[in-house]
């Protein structure tokens, strides 16, 4: 019989652990269930132009610990609606059926999509197409209802961290006010996690619209017990009560075109406004920097329990699944249960209200408690 060929491929903003599931499957794959594995490259688009590189033993070997993707990634390429240009003109066209074809034509029995939302939605319409696929989860923003972790989110809340604590030192020197903005786009989870663990005063998410006045209130309840600085966590999502989120710019190739971000430099001017000579503010945006450098040891796990268990779904022939986390387990869901079902911080949810009794203000109310 004829080995079984696999097929992988990385979609949308790359994070923390692809190469970690890539270099875990690629391994069980081969040494367990004796499958040869290619990976196609720029996510979706190789799958249309056939771009695709063998994946063996040695050129996946030492990636485990890597962010990035060894395959590169893409976050617009959605073959369901492809630009396309002809004559001279760009053109929208459905052009899946080059992809299935491609497939067929390499003798693809297996493509397993590492993805967010965007990217798994395509997997869910190839599944529907008759191709045997399985989604792995991936996102740094940790807002994928059907699993309780993607990876990258570990990693990403690793690095607001470790910048909050190297903000304190320069803010309490300054006495100022250090307005910090993270990812995660319309889902608070970078900020309230990377907020609670770097001890942040202020933690401002997209699920609690906040005031300047209860902003102002908490600087000035720290000022009067001699805590002269203050640092902010804002999510690039949150947003003052009745007003819009902040857009950075439109991705309009993007399945999800809205990019966020710059509230970091808004707030800042808002509140230099407010504190005139008070305080010193001063705006970070930690970007891209929580998608790159080293994948921390929790993502390198659940990538490599991810990779593991995609193997054995492809081994017992159930596909159109989504690997995912279930408290502590690993399992699988049907890839048609998880699109479009997104999670968000519950304001009235325990770490929120670990951080209230911590004194953390969420500029929803005033806060008349020491921190
Ligand atoms: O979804 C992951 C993410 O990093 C978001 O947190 C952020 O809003 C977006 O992608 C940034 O996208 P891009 O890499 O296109 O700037």
């Amino acid at each position: 019989m004829a080995k079984k060929k696999i097929a992988v491929l990385t979609g949308g903003g790359d994070a923390p652990g692809l190469n970690a599931v890539i270099y875990t499957l690629t391994k069980t794959c081969i040494l367990k269930y004796n499958y040869d594995v290619i990976g196609y490259k720029f996510g979706y688009r190789g799958l249309y132009t056939n771009d695709f590189m063998p994946l063996t033993l040695e050129n996946t070997t030492g990636i485990m610990h890597k962010g990035g993707s060894i395959l590169y990634s893409s976050n617009k390429d959605n073959l369901f609606d492809y630009k396309l240009m002809e004559n001279g003109v760009a053109v929208r066209k459905d052009v899946s059926h080059v992809a299935v074809e491609n497939l067929k034509k390499e003798g693809v029995d297996t493509l397993v999509v590492l993805g967010g939302d965007g990217t798994l939605t395509s997997a869910r319409d190839f599944s529907r197409l008759g191709v045997n696929v399985i989604g792995v989860p991936k996102t740094i923003d940790n807002d994928l209802l059907a699993t309780e972790r993607t990876f990258g989110f570990d990693t990403a809340v690793n690095i607001v961290t470790e910048a909050l604590g190297r903000l304190h030192t320069t803010a309490e020197s300054h006495h100022r006010i250090i307005v910090v903005e993270v990812m995660g786009r319309n889902a608070g989870w970078i900020a309230l996690h990377g907020g609670l663990a770097g001890s942040a005063d202020i933690i401002l998410l997209p699920e609690i619209p906040y005031t300047l006045d209860n902003i102002v209130q908490k600087i000035h309840e720290r000022d009067n017990r001699g805590k002269l600085f203050t640092i902010i966590v804002v999510s690039e999502g949150a947003k003052e009560l009745g007003g819009e989120v902040t857009v950075n710019r439109v991705v309009a190739d993007s399945p999800d075109p809205i990019r966020l971000g710059g509230i970091a430099n808004k707030l800042t001017y808002q509140l230099e406004q407010r504190l005139g000579e008070e305080h010193e503010v001063r705006p970070v945006v930690l970007g891209h920097t929580q998608r790159g450098g080293e994948t921390s040891a929790f993502d390198r796990i659940l990538s490599a329990r991810y990779g593991s268990y995609a193997a054995r779904l492809i081994h017992e022939e159930k596909f159109g699944m989504m690997v995912r986390l279930k408290g502590s387990e690993i399992g699988h869901v049907p890839l048609e249960e998880v699109i479009g079902a997104q999670k968000l911080v519950d304001p009235n949810g325990e770490l929120v209200g670990v951080a209230r009794d911590l004194g953390v203000s969420f500029g929803d109310k005033p806060v008349n408690r020491a921190k």
